[in-house]
């Protein structure tokens, strides 16, 4: 089999075991991202799959081949690391070109790597500046270049765009979604940063406390959440969660200061259940203005109560930090460019969009 398996991978560090027995499997040419919150294993998973850090136990299979005990330049990777060091005294041409002159390439063939790497990366024009002389971009593009004159069959990135302002960090995320089209090689990205997942991935697999929580396309894991962990996770801002209790013979979900409709496609699920007890999700952005809009063709609006604390213009939209029943919430009400700050008072939700989660289990009600 192609592509990248991980086969009940585990890792300890003495007694503490931070990856559980662990499943994955990446096809070839896929661009897959592991997100999570920080400490839930992602660079400890990458490492491994690098060789940079031994399994406890279990099977790595890189392109077909168990490298589990192989090293690392016998895997066939590149791997760009969160906190890459350029060297100071080599130039970018120097910098890029370094593995593969120690590995003695020949000299044609370094420089027609390093000039392929360098035009994908808008980096020629640098090619003879030291590192000093570069934006913290350029220097993260030299950091992406060294690996991409590899040619490796899987590169491995480990956040590596963290360090950069927010502007530059969309450039890098339009130009690695760029790289991968270009490259057609299995690239396997880690970061904590959902938006980065949401707009890069093939796949997103969510990770927390070294276990897979949900992997999924960024459409998948967005509008079908397996739990309310995921829910929260994908999107900005996160999901709002309330708890609430359903009833009446058309469901209703109500809760302190709301009573809002279910759609059908819960009707049977909420009517199977034993318990009234739930979580309810609501997305921030399925709110809006009293005068509705901005919905789809199973859009159905009602009314809902803000209590507006603060409202943040952002040019197409308003974020509030709002209350319901005294349950602090977050919407994001789309408006017109010159709009009013937004006030307490009637908003509509897209209760086509209504999310239902076990309050015991946190499964989604689906
Ligand atoms: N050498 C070590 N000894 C003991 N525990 C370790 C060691 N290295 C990592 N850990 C623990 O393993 C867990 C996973 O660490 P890992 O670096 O993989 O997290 P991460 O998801 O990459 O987090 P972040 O987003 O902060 O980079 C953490 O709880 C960490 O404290
Ligand atoms: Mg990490």
């Amino acid at each position: 089999m192609s592509g990248v398996q991980l086969t009940e991978v585990t890792k300890s560090y003495g007694p503490v075991n931070v990856i559980p027995p662990l499943d994955l499997s990446f096809d070839e040419g896929e661009f897959v991202v592991i997100v999570g919150p920080s400490g839930c294993g992602k660079s400890t998973t990458l490492r491994m799959i690098a060789g940079l850090e031994p399994v406890s136990s279990g099977m790595i299979h890189i392109a077909g081949k168990d490298v589990t005990w192989a090293r690392p330049k016998e895997r066939d990777i590149a791997m760009v690391f969160q906190s890459y060091a350029l060297y100071p005294h080599m130039n970018v041409a120097e910098n890029m070109s370094f593995a593969l002159r120690l590995a003695g390439t020949p000299k044609k063939e370094v420089q027609q790597r390093v000039k392929v790497a360098a035009d994908m990366l808008e980096l020629t024009e640098y090619l003879d500046r030291k590192p000093k002389d570069l934006s913290g971009g350029q220097r993260q593009r030299v950091a992406m270049g060294r690996a991409i004159v590899r040619d490796a069959y899987c590169f491995l990135f480990d956040e590596p765009l963290s360090n950069l302002d927010a502007k530059l960090r969309s450039t890098m995320r339009t130009e690695l979604a760029l790289l991968h089209k270009k490259l057609d090689r299995t690239m396997v990205y880690v970061t904590h940063d959902q938006i980065e997942a949401m707009t890069m991935a093939d796949r997103i697999v969510i990770m927390e406390k070294g276990h897979v929580q949900q992997v999924g396309s960024p459409r998948e894991v967005y509008n079908n959440p397996v739990n309310i962990f995921v829910a929260g996770f994908i999107g900005s801002p996160s999901m709002n969660m309330l708890d609430a209790e359903v009833s009446g013979e058309v469901p209703r979900v109500k809760g302190n200061g709301f009573d809002l409709p279910l759609p059908k496609r819960l009707h049977q699920a909420v009517q199977k259940r034993d318990s009234s007890d739930v979580v309810v999700g609501l997305r921030p952005e399925h709110f809006s203005a009293a005068t509705g809009g901005g919905g789809t063709s199973e859009s159905e609006f009602s009314p809902v109560e803000l209590d507006v604390k603060v409202a943040e213009y952002i040019g197409s939209s308003q974020f509030l930090a709002a209350e319901i029943g005294g349950k602090q919430i977050s919407a994001a009400i789309e408006v017109g460019p010159d709009s009013a700050p937004l006030e307490s008072g009637k908003y509509m939700f897209d209760t086509s969009r209504i999310y239902l989660f076990d309050r015991t289990t946190g499964g989604a009600i689906s």
